[in-house]
């Protein structure tokens, strides 16, 4: 049964000449120079799962220099359900078309078709803050269970009413009422408990997927683990690093109510180290996704390479995680990733893919890395914009 993207077509998108191919159920590789449109090709799948682009440009960048509107039109088929998306970009704005009606709402993107990318940028995931590292996490999080981001929200709104406080304390001399705190903390911390019980539920199976993704790809070589560390739970604050971490403790649906007083204790304690600073320091705001190869963290100690299947061991956990919830494989979207691995792990990443199902669709400098068996696999050359299937 074909799942995924069986039409792709485009006109005035970045650079691509217009454009209608049929991707094949599996394995879809587009070659070509640097800078011929092949990242674009992939944006341009991306934006009709996300309805945004992935590298968050404007909606004038996406449309053909010197062209007025740019559209991105796809046929998916799910379920045995065929559903059309069109997206029509330009300067002013987008229209996102879903089987022919216009729709204001973005619905959830696995009710159509969700969409895994990796491409340089996510190298940021490992290499940059803790920040990208939750968005990543969030965002994945939303992929399973879309009201995440509601949650989410909701969270983000209570804590901007308990900086509100804090900083008019600091900065009007306003002194801070107990009483009143007492409730915003209250809520905050209901909030946070289900945030952190969404999070902890993708967590709990994804990393069992990421460490065996992980040894795939460095054929059982080293070990690599992924800890959650709930802030305002562990010693995340004092930099320390080890000690007791989140992924022993229980955020499962039964422990919210003790993780919320567990959290309002917390808060309530950091009060007036919070009224120093004029903001929150703890909750899942400040949680981290603490990543270590053999018992290392890799932002101090991994080599490029490794880098490299670590993010790529994340994405492809992100697959199976999704697969698991909603029985449909994401497209995978791989950009250009196997110049950046030796021969032999590039070797195992396609054997992952093959073992995995789901649509794939990879770009490359040169089809010499891409070895998957030949029927699998469909074609196209990418040469300054213009698509043509071999
Ligand atoms: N709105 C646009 N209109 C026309 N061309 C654009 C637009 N946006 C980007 N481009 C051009 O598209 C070209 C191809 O970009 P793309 O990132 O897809 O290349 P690539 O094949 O992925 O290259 P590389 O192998 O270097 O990653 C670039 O030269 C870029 O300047
Ligand atoms: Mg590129």
């Amino acid at each position: 049964m074909h799942v995924g993207l069986e039409v792709l077509a485009a006109q005035d998108f970045r650079n691509l000449e217009t454009f209608r191919i049929e991707p094949g159920p599996r394995f879809n590789l587009f070659e070509g120079r640097n800078g011929q449109g092949k990242t674009n090709l992939l944006e341009a799948v991306y934006l009709l799962s996300a309805f945004r682009s992935p590298r968050d440009a404007k909606q004038g960048e996406l449309v053909r220099f010197g062209a007025e509107r740019a559209v991105v039109y796809g046929e998916i088929v799910r379920r045995e359900v065929k559903r059309t998306v069109e997206i029509q970009l330009a300067k002013e704005g987008k229209k996102v078309l879903l089987d022919g009606k216009v729709i204001t709402r973005m619905p959830s993107s696995f009710s159509h078709m969700a969409a895994v990318l990796f491409g340089p940028d996510d190298l940021e995931l490992t290499k940059a803050g803790p920040e990208v590292r939750r968005r990543f996490l969030d965002r994945a999080t939303f992929a399973v269970w879309p009201e995440h981001l509601l949650e989410l929200r909701a969270y983000h709104e209570a804590l901007k009413h308990r900086n509100r406080l804090l900083r008019d304390a600091k900065v009007r001399g306003v002194a801070l009422d107990p009483h009143v705190l007492d409730a915003f903390e209250g809520e905050l911390a209901r909030r946070g408990a289900s945030v952190l019980m969404r999070r902890h539920l993708f967590l709990e199976r994804f990393v069992v997927h990421f460490a065996e993704a992980f040894r795939q790809i460095t054929d059982g070589e080293l070990t690599a683990t992924l800890t959650h560390k709930a802030s305002g739970f562990d010693h995340a604050d004092s930099h320390k690093a080890s000690g007791s971490e989140a992924a022993g403790r229980d955020f499962g649906v039964a422990a919210m109510p003790s993780v919320a007083l567990e959290l309002a204790a917390a808060l309530s304690r950091a009060r007036a180290s919070d009224a120093k600073l004029g903001w929150t320091r703890l909750g899942p705001h400040a949680d981290e996704l603490d990543l270590m190869i053999d018992g290392r963290p890799v932002r101090a100690f991994a080599s490029q390479g490794q880098h490299r299947a670590f993010v790529l061991a994340l994405k492809i956990a992100e697959l199976h995680r999704i697969h698991e919830a909603h029985g449909v494989y994401p497209v995978f979207l791989l950009d250009d990733v196997s110049s950046e691995l030796d021969e032999r792990r590039n070797a195992l990443l396609m054997e992952t893919l093959q073992r995995g199902g789901g649509q794939v669709f990879v770009t490359t400098t040169d089809r010499r890395w891409i070895r998957v068996g030949d029927d699998a696999m469909r074609r196209w050359k990418v040469e300054a914009g213009v698509l043509s299937a071999e």
